[in-house]
């Protein structure tokens, strides 16, 4: 027995137990956690997540067909796409693998050759880290790998493909923010990203550490919530004439905020503020002035609390008992919402005491044991010729 337990030891592993051979390649593709910047990326606004040191890997190696055979050591099965034909597998991990191959043909990326191995990862599902871009980014990059070897990688242009693949394949309307940071993600960084430009900045995060904390809870419904609050943006942009939330200021938001019915003006109000902080908190952690950076953490869970209505109790307590431990600089609710996880920005000597802190309180009042953990910013999805690099 090893003892290399992580998820790419165990998918390198399994792929020699089943072919016989060491793969050729390693894919790795990492969730996200966003440090604020929420609901923003569809209305084209400003996004400021990390990439975890969670992820899907893939080993594998290229196939002389088109087909993409992949097995699951976390979900116990097997899925076969034809790239040439990819067919629908709803609610199933291979929705994900189909959605990838339509959208790259779509796209116009060439995949001349599939590929076959073992997956296994440790994003988990459902708690709003984004396991779903990790797995289509993963894909990419093997699928980049069998192509050219990855030469012709192109972060931002894979994030759209796999964008695409959710809104147009598996029915999901969200925005550009878990793809973009998946792909592009910086190591020790987090990411401002402009959705509407792609451009990016790399600001370091040396300083402070990223602690998630994930409630436990499981959203419902949040795919027609979701796509209700994308409409009610829609609808607030075309009252102002533009395109997109991103192109309305604070000023003209005040002065016309009247025209607006309560629900559309409180949507409104949420993503322009958001904006502005997501601006603020960047520059503040680019300048080292991490405790402003953790006051707009607490003003954006506010805002999405009251004005965008996509906390929920348990979000909102394990937020609260963040902030009362010693070191925490600021706390809010990250991704879509209604369940899943809230980040907190905290001095490094006390991240460990919070985390056990703020686990065993949060059972007490709860009755739900949370799973916290200070995480580390990661690169942007990746691909290694295993037969050098062991
Ligand atoms: C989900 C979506 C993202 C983004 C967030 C909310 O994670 O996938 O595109 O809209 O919700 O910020």
């Amino acid at each position: 027995m090893t003892s290399d337990d992580t998820p790419r030891a165990r998918a390198v592993r399994a792929f020699a137990e089943r072919f016989g051979a060491p793969p050729d390649f390693v894919a790795r593709a990492p969730g996200r956690v966003n440090l604020i910047g929420e609901h923003t990326d569809y209305n084209d606004g400003f996004v400021f997540p990390v990439a975890i040191d969670r992820a899907v890997w893939i080993a594998g190696r290229a196939r002389d067909d088109r087909r993409v055979v992949l097995h699951s050591l976390d979900f116990g099965d097997a899925a076969e796409v034809d790239l040439a034909a990819p067919e629908h597998r709803r609610k199933h991990w291979a929705e994900y693998v189909a959605g990838m191959a339509w959208a790259l043909a779509e796209g116009g990326v060439p995949t001349p050759r599939g590929v076959e191995g073992v997956m296994a990862g440790n994003v988990p599902v459902g708690a709003g880290l984004s396991s779903s871009a990790a797995l289509e980014l993963a894909v990419a990059r093997a699928l980049s790998w069998a192509s050219d070897r990855g030469a012709s990688w192109e972060p931002a242009r894979v994030a759209r493909i796999a964008q695409r693949a959710e809104n147009a394949w598996v029915g999901v309307n969200s925005g550009i923010m878990d793809q973009m940071i998946s792909a592009a993600g910086r190591a020790g960084h987090a990411l401002l990203i402009d959705c509407r430009s792609l451009e990016t900045r790399a600001v370091p995060m040396g300083r402070e550490a990223v602690v998630v904390l994930d409630t436990g809870t499981r959203r419902g419904l949040v795919d027609s919530a979701y796509n209700e609050r994308r409409a009610q943006c829609e609808a607030a942009a075309r009252h102002f004439g533009v395109r997109a939330l991103r192109d309305v200021d604070l000023a003209t938001f005040e002065r016309r905020a009247g025209e607006l019915d309560d629900v559309t003006r409180r949507r409104a109000r949420h993503v322009i503020t958001e904006n502005a902080r997501t601006l603020a908190a960047a520059d503040a952690l680019a300048a080292g002035d991490a405790a402003t950076a953790g006051l707009l953490m607490d003003e954006s869970h506010a805002s999405l609390r009251d004005d965008f209505e996509v906390s929920r109790r348990e979000l909102d307590v394990i937020v609260e008992i963040a902030r009362a431990q010693e070191g925490c600089l600021g706390a809010r609710m990250t991704g879509a919402g209604f369940g899943g996880c809230a980040v907190a920005l905290v001095a490094p000597e006390s991240a460990e005491s919070l985390a056990s802190e703020v686990a065993s309180r949060y059972e007490r009042e709860v009755g739900i044991r949370p799973s916290v953990y200070v995480c580390t910013p990661s690169e942007g999805a990746s691909v290694e010729n295993y037969q050098e690099n062991g």
